[in-house]
């Protein structure tokens, strides 16, 4: 990740729902960010254009506004990308690129719905809103690649993939792993309230549990040695741990969410 926006060129962001709000949010927290370039295409107003328009972005933009567009990110359900890009085609510069954020749309076929133009698909989560997302990244394209890192890195880890195929995997272990992981820590709760705290107190450690583990990892440490800095030899957590991972448990569990994740995924992209 970085801490400045580095990036200089005017940016276009067709669909600012859900995911795209996230983006609008991230990229405005992040120093260096101009609004100014900023140029959003969108159905209805959101809370995030408001903001959007307040710090100086363009909301619908005329195409004239548009001409100096180095990258146009696309934020829109898969169902409707096809409608959504077309009229915008015609307008984009040679030298533009795109950056996909859609789940399951491959990029030879937005690569052709943009007359050629080099493409990056990234599959990043909405934490990118709080400047801690991260995000997998596919591209064939060199251009596209480093144009879209430099678009997401002050508001998420961009993790390159060698191939396209790897995108799902990358949405098992980070998109949809948050939820993994509250699931893991609402069973924690339950686990201490079966141990004799109450409900409110065993929901409120697992959450602060979650928190300062979340924060022991924020510097770039690798997973053992902040596993190795709570569990010492023959201690309560060593013997916590031993039983989490007796017979494989743990793992096991991970592979068979992650595997479930990866399976739907393609399920749904054919
Ligand atoms: N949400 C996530 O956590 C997440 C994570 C990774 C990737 N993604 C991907 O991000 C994309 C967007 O997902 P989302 O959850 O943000 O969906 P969403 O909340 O439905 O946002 C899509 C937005 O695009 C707008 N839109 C539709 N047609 C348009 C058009 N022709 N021109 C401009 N805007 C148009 C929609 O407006 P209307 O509501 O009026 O139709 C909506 O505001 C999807 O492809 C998804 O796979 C999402």
């Amino acid at each position: 990740m970085t801490d400045a926006f580095t990036l200089d060129c005017d940016i276009a962001l067709i669909g600012c729902g859900r995911l795209g709000s996230a983006l609008v949010e991230g990229w405005l927290a992040t120093p260096g960010f101009r609004a100014e370039r900023l140029k959003i295409i969108e159905q209805f107003e959101t809370p995030a254009t408001d903001h959007a328009k307040a710090a100086g972005a363009t909301i619908n933009p005329s195409p004239d506004q548009l001409k100096d567009v180095g990258v146009w990110v696309l934020a829109i359900k898969p169902a409707v990308w096809r409608d959504a890009l077309a009229p915008h085609v015609d307008v984009m510069g040679k030298d533009a690129v795109l950056a996909s954020v859609m789940a399951g749309v491959r990029l030879d076929d937005v690569c052709e719905a943009a007359g050629g133009r080099g493409v990056a698909r990234l599959m990043p989560t909405t934490a990118v809103a709080q400047r801690q997302g991260v995000a997998g990244l596919y591209s064939p394209h060199q251009k596209a690649q480093d144009v879209a890192t430099a678009l997401f890195e002050g508001m998420a880890d961009v993790v390159p993939l060698e191939s396209e195929d790897l995108l799902d995997p990358a949405t098992g272990v980070a998109g949809s792993a948050p939820a993994f992981v509250y699931a893991f820590i609402q069973a924690l709760a339950k686990a201490g309230e079966a141990e004799g705290l109450t409900a409110d107190a065993a929901v409120r450690l697992a959450r602060g549990a979650l928190r300062s583990a979340a924060a022991g990892v924020s510097g770039g440490q690798s997973l053992e040695d902040a596993i190795g800095r709570i569990a010492s030899k023959g201690g309560t957590t060593r013997a916590g741990l031993d039983a989490l991972e007796a017979d494989g448990g743990a793992e096991r569990a991970a592979k068979a969410a992650v595997r479930a994740a990866v399976d739907k995924a393609r399920e749904l992209s054919r």
